[in-house]
Formats: C-alpha cells, sequence, structure tokens
C-alpha cells in the first residue's frame, strides 16, 4: 500500500501571500492533512483551516520544514529572528527568487538541509511547475525524497543540477503565468477590438490557450505541428501567423527581451542577497 504523504510536526510558512497560499491550496486540493503548518505572517490574516500566527516568538515548537514564503528583500530581518529556531533536524525550503544556496546557508549555517524551489502559481491547482535545487544531496537523499514527493504532488517537479538551470527554469516557468496571462489579455483585447463583448472575449481566449495547449500535451504534439495544422497554405492563420513571425521573429525577440529583463533583476537580487553579513553579527 502507497504511503500517505505527510508534512512533518511542525512545519512552518514565514509568509503566505501569493506564493505560500497557492502552495497550501494545492496541498489541500491533493488532500495533505494541514494541521502540521503554522502560518507566520505580520499581518495575522487567517488562512483557512491553517494555524496563522503574526510573529515567530508565537509559532511554537522549533519547526521540522520551514518554506520561507516571502520577498528576498526580507531576507535579513527574517533570518535574524528565525535562525535560532532552525536545528540540525531542519529542513529549510526557500522559494526566494534569485537568492542562492550559498546565501541561505551563510544565514542559517546549523539547518540539516537547505532546498531551493521555484514554483508557478498554478500549484494552487496542482498543476504546477518546480524546480528544485539542493546542496550536497547524497547525503541527504531522504530530505530530498520528502522535498520532491511534497512538490510533486503540485504538479511537475524537477531537480536541476545547478543553479544556473534553477534560474533559467525559473525565468520561463516561475514568471510565465504572468506572460501568458497578459498573452491571453492582448487576445481578449483582439476580440473585443473585432466587436465581441469583453466577457465573450475573455473566455474564447482563455479556452482557446487552455485547449490547444491541453491538446498538444495529450497528444504530445510540439508547438510548430499545432500551428502547422491550423495554418492552412495561404489562409488566414497563415496571413495572421506571418506577422507574429515576421521577417525577424518579432514575438520571439519580444518575449527573450522579456525574459532576459527578469533574468537581470533575478541577477541583482542574488548579488544583494550574497552581501551577506556574518552570522555573528546577525544575532
Ligand atoms: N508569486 C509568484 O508567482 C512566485 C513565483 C516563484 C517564486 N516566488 C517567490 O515566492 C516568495 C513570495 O512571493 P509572493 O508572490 O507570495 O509575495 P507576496 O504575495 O507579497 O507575499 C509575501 C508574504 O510575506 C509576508 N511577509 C512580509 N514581511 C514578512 C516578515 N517580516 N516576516 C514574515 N513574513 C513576512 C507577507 O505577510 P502578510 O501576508 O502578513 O502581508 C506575505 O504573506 C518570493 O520570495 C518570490 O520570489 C513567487
Amino acid at each position: 500500500m502507497a504511503t500517505v504523504l505527510q508534512l512533518p510536526q511542525p512545519t512552518w510558512f514565514i509568509g503566505c501571500g501569493n506564493m505560500g497560499g497557492a502552495i497550501i491550496d494545492g496541498w489541500r486540493a491533493g488532500g495533505l492533512d494541514l494541521n502540521p503548518i503554522t502560518v507566520i505572517r505580520p499581518s495575522g490574516t487567517p488562512v483557512a483551516g491553517v494555524r496563522t500566527v503574526a510573529s515567530i516568538g508565537d509559532a511554537g515548537f522549533e519547526p521540522k520544514l520551514v518554506v520561507l514564503a516571502f520577498k528576498p528583500q526580507k531576507l535579513d530581518e527574517v533570518a535574524a529572528q528565525l535562525r535560532q529556531y532552525v536545528g540540525n533536524d531542519t529542513i529549510v525550503v526557500s522559494l526566494l527568487a534569485g537568492v542562492e544556496l550559498q546565501s541561505l546557508r551563510h544565514r542559517f549555517p546549523d539547518t540539516f538541509a537547505i532546498v531551493r524551489a521555484m514554483p508557478n502559481l498554478p500549484v494552487a491547482v496542482r498543476r504546477g511547475v518546480v524546480g528544485l535545487y539542493g546542496e550536497n544531496l547524497d547525503a541527504q537523499a531522504q530530505a530530498q525524497r520528502f522535498v520532491n514527493d511534497l512538490f510533486s504532488a503540485l504538479g511537475f517537479a524537477m531537480w536541476t543540477s545547478d543553479e544556473q538551470r534553477l534560474a533559467a527554469l525559473g525565468s520561463v516557468a516561475g514568471a510565465g503565468p504572468a506572460y501568458v496571462a497578459r498573452f491571453v489579455a492582448a487576445l481578449t483585447k483582439a476580440g473585443m477590438a473585432r466587436g465581441l463583448t469583453e466577457e465573450i472575449a475573455a473566455t474564447i481566449a482563455q479556452e482557446t490557450v487552455l485547449g490547444t495547449v491541453w491538446m498538444a500535451s495529450a497528444n504530445h504534439e510540439d508547438m510548430a505541428s499545432v500551428a502547422r495544422r491550423v495554418a492552412s497554405p495561404n489562409g488566414t492563420t497563415e496571413a495572421g501567423l506571418a506577422v507574429l513571425d515576421g521577417d525577424e521573429h518579432v514575438l520571439d525577440r519580444l518575449i527573450a527581451a522579456t525574459i532576459d529583463a527578469a533574468a537581470r533583476r533575478g541577477a541583482e537580487l542574488a548579488a544583494e542577497a550574497r552581501r551577506v553579513e556574518e552570522p555573528a553579527r546577525l544575532s
């Protein structure tokens, strides 16, 4: 019989905004028992079915698993309070975009294992993509398996061999839902410009993206083939694709520039986090 996936008691979420909330929603949808979780967030805003407190001091027993789900800029502020609760049997999972493992290890020198996870928002409906990267995983195979199981419950989870690849995965998948959202919105606006109501235009744009990707995934079909099957020679779609592709592949260049800009910001965040204070000076 398969073993039931269980969160360790206690599990702390430090921060629970868009991404922390999406992960908890996904685990809830997957039937995980959320009782071990304590959410710590300054506002104390309740999270359905989960114990929520406003400060680390109110959280209780030292955690076995800590999910860092606040903005990277808050790392030093949080680490100064959290470090004393993170012991040599604690697994720290960091969602902090751009913050490298070495920067985390400096802040939490005693913790058993640190894993970086780069999820995207569809984890909330268990159709997410999660990039994972950890240190010294041969020695920590059990921790790796456990974190792998937790995130595989939220969609497609994969380990990367280095942090550059994790950053690459995050630049496409982590940020991707925002870009897809903009594409669907642009399709909606175009539908409205052709006389459709906003409601109809938005619905068909969304369903078209969902249906296309679903079909391709179900058929293991690549996107070039999908486009070929829609566009008959000299037909209407081909006229449209001629604009998107253009002489200079305008869409490819736009997306590449978009992802470059996000990657540059990721590098800046990593550099900020690298400017680490010595742990002794944090206490
Ligand atoms: N959003 C995404 O799609 C995405 C994708 C990949 C990675 N990430 C990463 O996930 C992390 C969270 O992003 P997000 O989009 O969820 O941000 P968010 O919606 O702004 O949530 C931030 C959370 O941090 C909490 N917080 C702020 N200051 C805190 C403190 N001093 N101690 C403890 N908690 C504190 C906030 O508490 P209150 O709720 O009380 O205000 C809030 O719950 C970031 O590091 C980001 O890089 C996000």
